[in-house]
Protein backbone atom coordinates (compact mmCIF):
# COMPACT_ATOMS: atom_id res chain seq x y z
CA UNK A 1 0.00 0.00 0.00
CA UNK A 2 2.77 2.36 0.52
CA UNK A 3 4.11 2.52 -3.02
CA UNK A 4 1.10 3.86 -4.20
CA UNK A 5 2.43 7.71 -6.02
CA UNK A 6 -0.20 9.81 -5.22
CA UNK A 7 -2.93 9.90 -2.03
CA UNK A 8 -5.65 9.37 -4.29
CA UNK A 9 -5.48 5.46 -4.38
CA UNK A 10 -4.52 5.65 -0.69
CA UNK A 11 -7.71 7.65 0.11
CA UNK A 12 -9.79 5.08 -2.06
CA UNK A 13 -8.81 2.09 -0.83
CA UNK A 14 -9.93 3.71 2.94
CA UNK A 15 -13.03 4.97 2.01
CA UNK A 16 -13.97 1.23 -0.30
CA UNK A 17 -12.84 -0.19 3.15
CA UNK A 18 -14.44 1.88 5.66
CA UNK A 19 -18.26 1.62 3.58
CA UNK A 20 -17.71 -1.99 3.26
CA UNK A 21 -17.89 -2.40 6.86
CA UNK A 22 -20.65 0.48 7.36
CA UNK A 23 -22.77 -1.18 5.16
CA UNK A 24 -22.49 -4.70 6.86
CA UNK A 25 -23.10 -3.42 9.88
CA UNK A 26 -26.00 -1.23 8.05
CA UNK A 27 -27.36 -4.72 6.70
CA UNK A 28 -27.46 -6.28 9.88
CA UNK A 29 -29.51 -3.87 11.65
CA UNK A 30 -31.45 -2.76 9.28
CA UNK A 31 -32.65 -6.16 8.65
CA UNK A 32 -33.17 -7.19 12.40
CA UNK A 33 -36.10 -8.16 13.64
CA UNK A 34 -37.82 -7.91 17.29
CA UNK A 35 -39.01 -10.75 18.95
CA UNK A 36 -42.66 -10.50 19.28
CA UNK A 37 -44.19 -10.87 22.64
CA UNK A 38 -46.56 -13.45 22.91
CA UNK A 39 -47.50 -14.48 19.49
CA UNK A 40 -45.79 -15.24 15.68
CA UNK A 41 -44.98 -12.61 13.28
CA UNK A 42 -45.72 -13.41 9.44
CA UNK A 43 -44.16 -12.10 6.84
CA UNK A 44 -47.34 -12.42 4.67
CA UNK A 45 -46.15 -15.11 2.17
CA UNK A 46 -48.84 -17.70 1.95
CA UNK A 47 -47.72 -20.83 -0.36
CA UNK A 48 -49.96 -23.95 -1.00
CA UNK A 49 -52.95 -22.04 0.94
CA UNK A 50 -51.68 -22.74 4.16
CA UNK A 51 -48.04 -22.15 3.84
CA UNK A 52 -46.69 -19.09 5.92
CA UNK A 53 -43.17 -17.67 6.57
CA UNK A 54 -42.73 -16.56 10.01
CA UNK A 55 -40.33 -13.70 10.88
CA UNK A 56 -38.31 -14.57 13.88
CA UNK A 57 -35.49 -12.92 14.81
CA UNK A 58 -31.94 -14.11 13.53
CA UNK A 59 -30.11 -16.64 16.46
CA UNK A 60 -28.28 -14.87 19.07
CA UNK A 61 -24.94 -17.02 18.16
CA UNK A 62 -25.09 -15.91 14.81
CA UNK A 63 -25.50 -12.28 15.80
CA UNK A 64 -22.87 -12.50 18.19
CA UNK A 65 -20.88 -14.39 15.48
CA UNK A 66 -21.47 -11.55 12.80
CA UNK A 67 -20.62 -8.78 15.58
CA UNK A 68 -17.41 -10.37 16.58
CA UNK A 69 -15.99 -10.51 12.47
CA UNK A 70 -16.71 -7.05 11.69
CA UNK A 71 -15.03 -6.30 15.49
CA UNK A 72 -12.23 -8.39 14.63
CA UNK A 73 -11.96 -6.54 11.07
CA UNK A 74 -11.28 -3.72 12.70
CA UNK A 75 -8.65 -4.74 15.29
CA UNK A 76 -7.05 -6.29 12.27
CA UNK A 77 -6.77 -3.49 10.20
CA UNK A 78 -6.06 -1.07 13.92
CA UNK A 79 -2.82 -3.33 13.98
CA UNK A 80 -1.63 -4.64 10.97
CA UNK A 81 -1.12 -2.90 7.55
CA UNK A 82 -4.35 -3.29 5.16
CA UNK A 83 -6.28 0.26 6.00
CA UNK A 84 -4.78 2.09 2.71
CA UNK A 85 -1.14 3.24 4.00
CA UNK A 86 -2.15 3.02 7.83
CA UNK A 87 0.91 1.14 9.15
CA UNK A 88 -1.07 -0.42 11.79
CA UNK A 89 -0.08 -0.44 15.63
CA UNK A 90 2.69 -3.10 15.62
CA UNK A 91 4.30 -1.71 12.12
CA UNK A 92 4.04 -5.50 10.60
CA UNK A 93 5.57 -6.03 7.51
CA UNK A 94 6.54 -8.53 5.00
CA UNK A 95 10.00 -7.27 4.50
CA UNK A 96 10.80 -7.18 8.13
CA UNK A 97 9.44 -10.33 8.83
CA UNK A 98 12.02 -11.65 6.24
CA UNK A 99 14.71 -9.76 7.36
CA UNK A 100 14.23 -11.39 11.30
CA UNK A 101 13.95 -14.48 10.01
CA UNK A 102 17.03 -13.80 8.03
CA UNK A 103 18.79 -12.44 11.05
CA UNK A 104 17.91 -15.66 13.02
CA UNK A 105 19.28 -17.60 10.38
CA UNK A 106 22.50 -16.00 10.43
CA UNK A 107 22.97 -16.04 13.90
CA UNK A 108 22.80 -20.14 13.72
CA UNK A 109 24.65 -20.68 10.38
CA UNK A 110 27.03 -18.08 10.55
CA UNK A 111 29.23 -19.64 13.14
CA UNK A 112 29.20 -22.98 11.21
CA UNK A 113 30.28 -21.35 7.79
CA UNK A 114 32.97 -19.31 9.69
CA UNK A 115 35.28 -22.03 11.31
CA UNK A 116 35.48 -23.32 7.70
CA UNK A 117 36.47 -20.27 6.19
CA UNK A 118 39.54 -20.11 8.85
CA UNK A 119 40.55 -24.05 7.71
CA UNK A 120 42.70 -24.51 4.70
CA UNK A 121 40.84 -25.83 2.05
CA UNK A 122 42.65 -29.43 1.84
CA UNK A 123 41.31 -29.62 5.33
CA UNK A 124 37.88 -28.54 4.66
CA UNK A 125 37.70 -30.93 1.62
CA UNK A 126 38.24 -33.66 3.95
CA UNK A 127 35.77 -33.00 6.28
CA UNK A 128 32.22 -35.22 6.17
CA UNK A 129 30.04 -32.12 7.62
CA UNK A 130 31.27 -29.37 4.92
CA UNK A 131 31.58 -32.06 2.21
CA UNK A 132 27.84 -32.49 2.74
CA UNK A 133 27.46 -28.24 3.10
CA UNK A 134 29.10 -28.11 0.13
CA UNK A 135 27.39 -30.82 -2.17
CA UNK A 136 23.93 -28.84 -1.16
CA UNK A 137 25.47 -25.34 -2.37
CA UNK A 138 26.55 -26.59 -5.49
CA UNK A 139 23.13 -28.64 -5.80
CA UNK A 140 21.17 -25.02 -5.32
CA UNK A 141 23.96 -22.72 -7.12
CA UNK A 142 25.98 -24.49 -9.75
CA UNK A 143 24.46 -28.16 -10.94
CA UNK A 144 22.14 -26.16 -13.32
CA UNK A 145 25.44 -25.72 -15.76
CA UNK A 146 28.01 -28.34 -14.48
CA UNK A 147 25.26 -30.82 -14.12
CA UNK A 148 24.00 -32.00 -10.52
CA UNK A 149 27.12 -35.17 -10.77
CA UNK A 150 29.76 -31.81 -11.71
CA UNK A 151 30.51 -33.76 -14.71
CA UNK A 152 29.33 -30.66 -16.85
CA UNK A 153 28.15 -31.52 -20.55
CA UNK A 154 29.06 -29.05 -23.94
CA UNK A 155 31.00 -26.01 -22.71
CA UNK A 156 31.18 -26.37 -19.27
CA UNK A 157 33.59 -28.06 -18.00
CA UNK A 158 33.70 -31.06 -15.91
CA UNK A 159 34.94 -30.35 -12.59
CA UNK A 160 35.56 -34.16 -11.41
CA UNK A 161 38.67 -34.62 -13.86
CA UNK A 162 42.20 -33.56 -13.41
CA UNK A 163 41.64 -31.31 -16.43
CA UNK A 164 41.51 -27.85 -15.76
CA UNK A 165 40.66 -24.69 -18.20
CA UNK A 166 42.18 -22.13 -15.24
CA UNK A 167 43.97 -24.66 -13.14
CA UNK A 168 42.90 -26.89 -10.05
CA UNK A 169 44.78 -26.01 -7.17
CA UNK A 170 42.62 -24.82 -4.39
CA UNK A 171 43.26 -20.81 -4.45
CA UNK A 172 42.59 -21.10 -8.51
CA UNK A 173 39.27 -22.63 -8.13
CA UNK A 174 38.05 -20.12 -5.28
CA UNK A 175 39.20 -17.38 -7.60
CA UNK A 176 37.61 -19.30 -10.37
CA UNK A 177 34.12 -18.73 -8.69
CA UNK A 178 34.93 -15.53 -6.91
CA UNK A 179 35.69 -13.53 -9.92
CA UNK A 180 33.92 -15.98 -12.87
CA UNK A 181 36.04 -16.74 -16.10
CA UNK A 182 35.71 -15.60 -19.42
CA UNK A 183 36.72 -17.88 -21.93
CA UNK A 184 37.70 -16.29 -25.65
CA UNK A 185 38.57 -18.11 -28.26
CA UNK A 186 38.95 -15.65 -31.45
CA UNK A 187 37.84 -16.87 -35.04
CA UNK A 188 40.25 -17.76 -37.66
CA UNK A 189 37.87 -17.77 -40.40
CA UNK A 190 39.90 -15.45 -42.52
CA UNK A 191 42.89 -18.31 -42.66
CA UNK A 192 40.38 -19.84 -45.07
CA UNK A 193 38.60 -23.44 -45.33
CA UNK A 194 42.02 -25.14 -46.28
CA UNK A 195 44.18 -23.67 -44.00
CA UNK A 196 41.34 -24.31 -41.54
CA UNK A 197 41.54 -27.97 -42.14
CA UNK A 198 45.23 -28.45 -41.55
CA UNK A 199 44.88 -26.91 -38.24
CA UNK A 200 41.69 -29.06 -37.25
CA UNK A 201 43.71 -32.01 -38.50
CA UNK A 202 47.03 -30.98 -36.54
CA UNK A 203 45.21 -30.49 -33.27
CA UNK A 204 43.58 -33.96 -33.55
CA UNK A 205 46.71 -35.66 -34.19
CA UNK A 206 48.02 -34.28 -31.09
CA UNK A 207 45.63 -36.17 -28.99
CA UNK A 208 46.74 -39.51 -30.75
CA UNK A 209 43.14 -38.96 -33.25
CA UNK A 210 42.89 -40.29 -36.80
CA UNK A 211 44.18 -37.57 -39.01
CA UNK A 212 45.38 -37.29 -42.52
CA UNK A 213 49.35 -36.77 -42.08
CA UNK A 214 50.06 -34.08 -45.09
CA UNK A 215 47.01 -31.59 -43.53
CA UNK A 216 48.98 -32.43 -39.83
CA UNK A 217 52.15 -31.46 -41.16
CA UNK A 218 50.91 -28.16 -43.18
CA UNK A 219 48.70 -27.64 -39.75
CA UNK A 220 51.66 -27.84 -37.67
CA UNK A 221 53.23 -24.57 -39.01
CA UNK A 222 49.07 -22.77 -38.90
CA UNK A 223 49.34 -23.65 -35.26
CA UNK A 224 52.48 -22.54 -34.25
CA UNK A 225 52.09 -18.97 -36.38
CA UNK A 226 48.47 -18.77 -34.60
CA UNK A 227 47.59 -20.70 -32.00
CA UNK A 228 50.66 -21.31 -29.87
CA UNK A 229 50.71 -17.88 -28.43
CA UNK A 230 47.66 -18.95 -26.17
CA UNK A 231 47.73 -22.92 -26.35
CA UNK A 232 51.34 -23.05 -26.13
CA UNK A 233 53.43 -24.65 -28.17
CA UNK A 234 53.30 -28.03 -27.04
CA UNK A 235 49.85 -27.19 -27.08
CA UNK A 236 49.17 -27.95 -23.19
CA UNK A 237 47.34 -24.67 -22.72
CA UNK A 238 47.01 -21.62 -20.93
CA UNK A 239 45.37 -21.44 -17.19
CA UNK A 240 46.19 -17.77 -17.22
CA UNK A 241 43.71 -17.17 -19.99
CA UNK A 242 41.94 -20.68 -19.58
CA UNK A 243 43.11 -21.63 -23.20
CA UNK A 244 42.52 -25.66 -22.98
CA UNK A 245 45.17 -28.55 -23.70
CA UNK A 246 44.48 -29.71 -26.88
CA UNK A 247 46.75 -32.49 -26.18
CA UNK A 248 44.42 -34.76 -24.34
CA UNK A 249 41.52 -36.72 -24.41
CA UNK A 250 39.53 -34.29 -22.82
CA UNK A 251 37.14 -31.87 -24.51
CA UNK A 252 35.25 -29.03 -23.76
CA UNK A 253 33.09 -28.34 -27.33
CA UNK A 254 34.07 -31.94 -29.05
CA UNK A 255 36.50 -33.46 -30.83
CA UNK A 256 35.38 -34.35 -34.02
CA UNK A 257 36.93 -33.07 -37.14
CA UNK A 258 33.52 -30.91 -37.88
CA UNK A 259 33.23 -29.45 -34.47
CA UNK A 260 36.93 -28.74 -34.11
CA UNK A 261 36.90 -27.07 -37.40
CA UNK A 262 33.94 -25.28 -36.08
CA UNK A 263 35.81 -23.76 -32.99
CA UNK A 264 38.54 -22.81 -35.01
CA UNK A 265 36.51 -20.87 -38.19
CA UNK A 266 33.43 -19.73 -35.46
CA UNK A 267 35.66 -19.48 -32.36
CA UNK A 268 34.01 -19.82 -28.91
CA UNK A 269 32.96 -17.27 -25.81
CA UNK A 270 32.46 -18.83 -22.75
CA UNK A 271 31.34 -17.05 -19.56
CA UNK A 272 31.14 -18.70 -15.58
CA UNK A 273 29.49 -16.00 -13.43
CA UNK A 274 31.20 -14.03 -10.90
CA UNK A 275 30.14 -15.37 -7.41
CA UNK A 276 31.86 -13.45 -4.92
CA UNK A 277 28.70 -11.03 -3.96
CA UNK A 278 26.02 -13.12 -4.23
CA UNK A 279 27.88 -16.01 -1.99
CA UNK A 280 30.07 -14.54 -0.15
CA UNK A 281 33.53 -15.64 1.14
CA UNK A 282 32.58 -18.21 3.64
CA UNK A 283 29.78 -20.20 0.77
CA UNK A 284 32.68 -20.18 -1.87
CA UNK A 285 34.92 -21.14 0.16
CA UNK A 286 32.67 -24.45 1.02
CA UNK A 287 32.28 -24.71 -2.86
CA UNK A 288 36.07 -24.50 -3.62
CA UNK A 289 36.84 -27.68 -1.15
CA UNK A 290 34.23 -29.50 -2.47
CA UNK A 291 35.12 -28.84 -5.94
CA UNK A 292 38.68 -29.61 -4.89
CA UNK A 293 37.57 -32.63 -3.01
CA UNK A 294 35.48 -33.89 -6.26
CA UNK A 295 38.14 -34.04 -8.21
CA UNK A 296 40.03 -36.52 -9.90
CA UNK A 297 43.82 -34.56 -9.79
CA UNK A 298 42.68 -33.96 -5.39
CA UNK A 299 43.78 -37.21 -3.64
CA UNK A 300 46.98 -37.86 -5.07
CA UNK A 301 48.44 -34.46 -5.38
CA UNK A 302 47.57 -34.02 -1.83
CA UNK A 303 49.35 -36.90 -0.66
CA UNK A 304 52.42 -36.37 -2.70
CA UNK A 305 53.08 -32.70 -1.51
C1 LIG B 1 25.51 -20.06 -15.92
C2 LIG B 1 26.25 -21.29 -15.92
C3 LIG B 1 27.21 -21.56 -14.80
C4 LIG B 1 26.96 -21.58 -13.46
C5 LIG B 1 25.66 -21.29 -12.73
C6 LIG B 1 28.18 -21.98 -12.83
N1 LIG B 1 29.16 -22.16 -13.75
FE1 LIG B 1 31.07 -22.69 -13.40
N2 LIG B 1 31.50 -22.48 -15.35
C7 LIG B 1 30.60 -22.22 -16.35
C8 LIG B 1 31.27 -22.14 -17.62
C9 LIG B 1 30.62 -21.88 -18.96
C10 LIG B 1 32.63 -22.38 -17.37
C11 LIG B 1 33.77 -22.39 -18.38
C12 LIG B 1 34.23 -20.98 -18.59
C13 LIG B 1 35.18 -20.88 -19.74
O1 LIG B 1 35.19 -21.76 -20.62
O2 LIG B 1 35.93 -19.88 -19.78
C14 LIG B 1 32.75 -22.60 -15.93
C15 LIG B 1 33.93 -22.87 -15.28
C16 LIG B 1 34.03 -23.23 -13.94
C17 LIG B 1 35.24 -23.62 -13.28
C18 LIG B 1 36.61 -23.71 -13.92
C19 LIG B 1 36.82 -25.09 -14.49
C20 LIG B 1 38.21 -25.26 -15.05
O3 LIG B 1 38.36 -26.22 -15.80
O4 LIG B 1 39.09 -24.47 -14.73
C21 LIG B 1 34.91 -23.90 -11.97
C22 LIG B 1 35.85 -24.37 -10.88
C23 LIG B 1 33.51 -23.66 -11.83
N3 LIG B 1 32.99 -23.26 -13.04
C24 LIG B 1 32.80 -23.82 -10.66
C25 LIG B 1 31.48 -23.42 -10.48
C26 LIG B 1 30.82 -23.38 -9.22
C27 LIG B 1 31.40 -23.81 -7.89
C28 LIG B 1 29.57 -22.91 -9.45
C29 LIG B 1 28.47 -22.65 -8.43
C30 LIG B 1 28.77 -21.64 -7.44
C31 LIG B 1 29.46 -22.64 -10.85
N4 LIG B 1 30.64 -22.96 -11.45
C32 LIG B 1 28.32 -22.15 -11.47
C33 LIG B 1 29.25 -22.01 -16.19
C34 LIG B 1 28.60 -21.92 -14.97
C1 LIG C 1 43.66 -15.55 -27.86
C2 LIG C 1 44.00 -16.88 -27.42
C3 LIG C 1 43.68 -18.02 -28.35
C4 LIG C 1 44.14 -18.24 -29.63
C5 LIG C 1 45.05 -17.35 -30.45
C6 LIG C 1 43.62 -19.52 -30.03
N1 LIG C 1 42.85 -20.06 -29.06
FE1 LIG C 1 41.86 -21.82 -29.15
N2 LIG C 1 40.99 -21.40 -27.36
C7 LIG C 1 41.27 -20.33 -26.57
C8 LIG C 1 40.45 -20.35 -25.42
C9 LIG C 1 40.46 -19.36 -24.26
C10 LIG C 1 39.61 -21.50 -25.55
C11 LIG C 1 38.52 -21.96 -24.58
C12 LIG C 1 37.26 -21.23 -24.91
C13 LIG C 1 36.22 -21.44 -23.90
O1 LIG C 1 36.50 -21.39 -22.68
O2 LIG C 1 35.08 -21.65 -24.30
C14 LIG C 1 40.00 -22.15 -26.80
C15 LIG C 1 39.43 -23.31 -27.26
C16 LIG C 1 39.90 -24.00 -28.36
C17 LIG C 1 39.42 -25.29 -28.77
C18 LIG C 1 38.32 -26.09 -28.11
C19 LIG C 1 38.89 -27.18 -27.25
C20 LIG C 1 37.87 -28.08 -26.63
O3 LIG C 1 38.20 -28.69 -25.60
O4 LIG C 1 36.76 -28.24 -27.16
C21 LIG C 1 40.14 -25.66 -29.88
C22 LIG C 1 40.01 -26.93 -30.68
C23 LIG C 1 41.06 -24.59 -30.14
N3 LIG C 1 40.90 -23.59 -29.21
C24 LIG C 1 41.95 -24.57 -31.16
C25 LIG C 1 42.67 -23.43 -31.55
C26 LIG C 1 43.42 -23.34 -32.76
C27 LIG C 1 43.61 -24.45 -33.77
C28 LIG C 1 43.93 -22.08 -32.79
C29 LIG C 1 44.77 -21.44 -33.89
C30 LIG C 1 44.18 -21.44 -35.19
C31 LIG C 1 43.52 -21.41 -31.57
N4 LIG C 1 42.76 -22.25 -30.85
C32 LIG C 1 43.89 -20.12 -31.25
C33 LIG C 1 42.21 -19.35 -26.81
C34 LIG C 1 42.87 -19.19 -28.02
Amino acid sequence: MSDFVNGFWNMYVMVLVALSLVYCLFVLMSNRTEKKVGGVQLHGNVWDENIQEWNNPLPGWWMGLFWLTVLFGIAYLAMYPGFGSFKGAFGWTSLGQYEDEMKKAAEKYDPIFNKFLTQDIKVVAADPEAKAMGERLFQTYCSQCHGSDAKGAKGFPNLTDSDWLYGGEPEQIETTIKGGRQGMMPPFAHLGADTIKDAANYVRSLSGMAADSTRAQRGKEVFMANCSPCHGQDAKGNTAIGAPNLSDSTWLYGSSEGTVTETITMGRQNRMPAFQEFLGDAKIHLLAAYIYGKSAGAAPKAETK
